[in-house]
């Protein structure tokens, strides 16, 4: 009784054996070749026509070897045209299950040895990196990076900064896509909130062309601010926007709310204090095709504030004409026009008004965006108060983006209000809304406050 038991539990045992396909620890200078391991196991041959009832069948199924990215039935190297051979994951026939042992008898050709050759191709990223750092820092090791267009970027803890040339280059062989590796580092520019960053691995080439919202996107990423992880919030606030609005996005970047905004159909007023976010800005619209519907600007944000009203009136966008179109269905439109001959053409501008009233303003800059707020103050104070009461029979949209230390929402929604309420010496509006955009840190979140402007304010 005893002894079957001791059997049962060296069986059982027996089959949780896995193959150890762990990389060689590499500590000391990275070498690509010290990645190499031969693992010697056993292959059982079988004919091909057997193979779909072997993968079937009970007591094969925890024999055969089952590893991310190697294949378990292969020709035989010493008869290609012969028997296949199905790897299994042990290199002796003792510690295979008896179940397996029989099966192998009556319906295979055989057992033979074969080696598994695993190299440095073979192993992940986070596997190589595991190799190569001491015991100490393996269990919390800096697996994640951020891609921007050719761009990977990870922010290595203090630990890892001895790694960090090697870490880079595992990034960048195990990633095709990628060119770059950087390590940004903590230090931001304050005023235009881009990243100081160091060379890991790569060329040093920061010109990125980024894909966000069907749009592309280049800009140098050693000048100006650009973050992926507000794309859900970019679409958020386009989504908000109506085609034939007219949008003044205050702290604009290099345009992820306002190129989509006015792909949309939307004409925007973009605008960034940034010499260099101004001028990829002016470069995306440009690429995107939506020369026609942006302004780009190059100021302060309060002096962009006081003086958007007034241009949009003097200078009014030109009506909404419909969803634009890509560059493949102009030219077929224009062609099949040409067909018709021109008469055909129908003008939809002369259907609709000039756009002359600004619908929503966009100020994401949250680390002070709030202070700007008194900006409002007056804004449609200057004009004929009853010709622009024609025009603004409602105020515009705030979206101002903020940080806040409160984490509790309720909080967090009387810490931010107050904060506003003290800019424009006004109450928000009731209907307002707070949209949690995400947790920048442990005890920090970002969140978009979007009201009505008060006409008391605008009119102050
Ligand atoms: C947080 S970024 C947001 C950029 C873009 N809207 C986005 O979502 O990626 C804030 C932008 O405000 C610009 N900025 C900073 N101070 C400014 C100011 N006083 N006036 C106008 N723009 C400013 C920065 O250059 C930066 O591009």
């Amino acid at each position: 009784m005893l002894s079957e038991l001791t059997l049962t539990l060296k069986q059982s045992l027996r089959r949780q054996m896995t193959l150890d396909v762990s990389p060689p620890l590499a500590a000391g200078p990275f070498n690509r070749t010290l990645f190499r391991k031969s693992i010697p196991i056993l292959a059982a041959r079988f004919p091909g026509t057997k193979l779909g009832s072997v993968r079937k069948s009970v007591p094969m199924r925890s024999a055969v070897i089952d590893l991310p990215r190697i294949r378990s039935v292969i020709p035989d190297p010493a008869d290609p045209s012969g028997d296949r051979l199905v790897l299994l994951n042990v290199s002796s026939e003792v510690d295979l299950p008896s179940e397996t042992v029989e099966f192998l008898k009556t319906e295979s050709n055989g057992l033979v040895p074969y080696t598994l050759e695993l190299d440095y191709d073979y192993w992940t990223a986070d596997d190589i990196i595991q190799a190569i750092l001491p015991e100490a820092l393996r269990e919390r090791s800096p697996v994640g990076f951020a891609i921007t267009g050719h761009i990977a970027h990870v922010n290595l803890k203090d630990e890892y900064l001895p790694y960090k040339h090697q870490i880079g280059q595992i990034f960048l062989d195990k990633n095709p896509q990628i060119r770059t590796v950087v390590n940004k580092l903590d230090t931001i520019d304050n005023q235009f909130r881009f990243f100081k960053m160091e060379l890991l691995a790569g060329d040093p080439e920061y010109v990125a062309e980024h894909h966000e919202a069907d749009c592309r996107f280049t800009f140098d990423f050693t000048q100006v601010y650009w973050n992926s992880r507000l794309h859900t919030e970019h679409e958020r606030l386009v989504q908000i926007f109506n085609p034939e609005d007219v949008v003044a996005d205050v702290f604009a970047g290099v345009g992820p709310f306002a190129v989509p905004a006015a792909k949309k159909g939307c004409a925007v007023l973009a605008n960034d204090l940034n010499p260099q976010s101004a001028k990829y800005l002016a470069v995306n619209v440009e690429n995107n095709r939506v020369a026609d519907v942006v302004r780009v600007s190059c100021e302060d944000g309060r002096a962009f504030i006081q003086a958007a009203v007034n241009r949009v009136l003097a200078e009014p966008f030109p009506a909404y004409s419909g969803p634009r179109k890509s560059k493949t269905q102009e030219n077929k439109e224009r062609r099949k026009q040409r067909a018709l001959g021109s008469q055909t053409t129908v003008d939809t501008n002369v259907l609709l008004p000039p756009r002359n009233k600004i619908s929503h303003f966009v100020m994401n800059l949250p680390d002070s965006a709030i202070t700007f707020l008194d900006a409002f103050r007056g804004i449609l104070s200057h004009r004929d108060r009853q010709e622009i009461e024609k025009i603004y029979t409602t105020m515009p949209m705030i979206h101002c983006h903020c940080f806040t230390r409160e984490i509790e929402p309720e909080l967090a929604r009387a810490d931010i209000l107050q904060r506003v309420e003290e800019k424009i010496g006004h109450p928000v509006p009731d209907d307002f809304s707070l949209y949690l955009v995400r947790s920048v840190a442990p005890n920090k979140e970002m969140y978009c406050i979007s009201f009505r402007l008060p006409a008391r304010v605008a009119y102050e």
